[in-house]
């Protein structure tokens, strides 16, 4: 049976290499496995050796200790793997299929599931509803940031590129599909983007920018993004979008210079709870992407939530917000009849079509997120540069498919 290494958090700031257990089609105990998930059997799962899987924002909120992660978690819920080993309840899935897994796990037979809910599947969380790989609260399910994972409901999750020598040139782009690309662009049609519309994205870390391409994608007449970190508001021009300083002040003013008004038809948070106040050396204010989006959203938009908030963020700054409680002028959304979309992306809906996009050249996500390529024993110096600001989407390659 091969080894098998492993990204896992060490406490604040901190991951390390680890050598983990090859997977089985059962799930043992383990650092944040739920104690009713232990020995839960996977005979729908298959194990994947992995062939691209990224590091994301949603681990950083772990890994700077702003949840409540235990040490020793295996991280990674951005998979991309060839199946190496079916199990025996697996049906159409084949050993030698190079496939793109959703970050979400979800067990198709739920009543969310059968509504393609799959960010709230019932079964596979026994701790509440929603589920993914390596992550704090969501079951216990092991991290793919390794060079084998099981990864369960195998026929219903995962989704088999067409053709593997195709998928290998293109995997740069193809490995954004296990998250930011679905994400950004649910992030998108919850916002209601559609031909024409003007849009603001807060944030230009990689989801933002996977928000700003799918704006493009689905006709926005103008995608602005919003950050206070230059390198990555650059990236955003370089395909084409617009761009706001957030050390200068907020966005009403700058989409005003931008559009000859203040506002826009729709917005997305691509920050999450961890966002920072407007203006320059702004401390951390956690609810300064809600409230400035439904501020320049114009009456009756939609606001795309996809950025992360937490129940228990035991690094906030007030008691409230330790317990995930921020200060929301809720008055405004309700007096402009804004929607709000929040909660994990359910990737299934988009992966497919985004796929295609991709496959066809009609996209270069990873172009556009500036994906690089390290190896899986880098993922530390990847964890702390990203964690810098650095522009970067970083892309571990544990088993060597990626080609330099
Ligand atoms: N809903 C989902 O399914 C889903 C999936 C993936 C990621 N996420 C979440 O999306 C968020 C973004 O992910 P990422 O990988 O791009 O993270 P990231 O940390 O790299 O990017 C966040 C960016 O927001 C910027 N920022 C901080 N305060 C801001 C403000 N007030 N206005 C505008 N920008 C501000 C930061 O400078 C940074 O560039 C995270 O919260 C992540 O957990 C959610
Ligand atoms: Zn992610
Ligand atoms: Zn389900």
């Amino acid at each position: 049976m091969p080894g098998n290494k492993a990204v896992a958090y060490k406490g604040p700031g901190k991951v390390a290499i680890v050598d983990i257990d090859y997977p089985t089609f059962e799930l043992k105990d383990g650092p944040g496995v739920d104690p009713a998930n232990i020995g839960r059997k996977v005979p729908h799962g298959v194990i994947l050796k992995t062939v691209a899987t990224n590091i994301c924002g949603s681990d950083q909120h772990m890994v700077r200790g702003r949840t409540t992660a235990p040490v020793d978690l295996v991280l990674g819920h951005e998979i991309t793997g060839e199946v190496v080993e079916v199990g025996s309840d697996v049906e159409f899935i084949k050993v030698g299929d190079l496939v793109s897994v959703p970050f979400n796990i979800s067990c198709g037979r739920c009543r969310n599931c059968k509504e393609r809910k799959t960010g709230i599947c019932l079964n596979v969380n026994p701790a509440g509803y929603g589920s993914a790989f390596g992550y704090v609260d969501m079951g216990g399910w092991v991290g793919g940031q390794a060079e084998y994972v099981l990864a369960p409901y195998a026929d219903w999750n995962l989704l088999k590129f067409p053709d593997k020598d195709q998928a290998l040139e293109k995997i740069m782009d193809l490995t954004m599909l296990s998250d930011i690309f679905p994400t950004g662009f649910h992030g998108c049609v919850s916002a209601g983007v559609t031909v024409g519309s003007t849009v603001y994205i807060a944030g230009a870390g990689p989801v933002g920018l996977a928000a700003a391409t799918s704006a493009q994608l689905l006709g926005a007449s103008a995608v602005i993004v919003g950050d206070m970190n230059e390198k990555r508001l650059a990236q955003a021009r370089s395909f084409g979008c617009e761009t706001i300083d957030l050390t200068k002040g907020g966005p009403g003013e700058q989409i005003e210079q931008i559009l000859g008004s203040p506002t826009v038809d729709c917005a997305v948070d691509a920050v999450g709870f961890e966002a920072k106040g407007h203006g320059a050396g702004a401390a951390e204010a956690p609810a300064t992407v809600l409230n400035s989006i439904m501020d320049i959203t114009n009456a009756g938009g939609s606001l795309g939530i996809i950025g992360l908030y937490v129940t228990g963020d035991p690094g906030a700054a007030d008691e409230a917000a330790k317990k995930g409680s921020l200060s929301l002028s809720l008055g405004t959304g309700w007096a402009k009849s804004l929607a709000f979309t929040t909660g994990q992306c359910p990737v299934m809906k988009y992966h497919r079509g985004l796929m295609n996009a991709i496959l066809r050249d009609k996209v270069h996500i990873s172009d556009n997120v500036n994906g690089q390529a390290i190896p899986l024993e880098e993922a530390p110096n990847g964890y702390a540069d990203f964690d810098s600001g650095a522009s970067v989407k970083y892309v571990l390659n544990p088993n060597g498919y990626i080609a330099a």
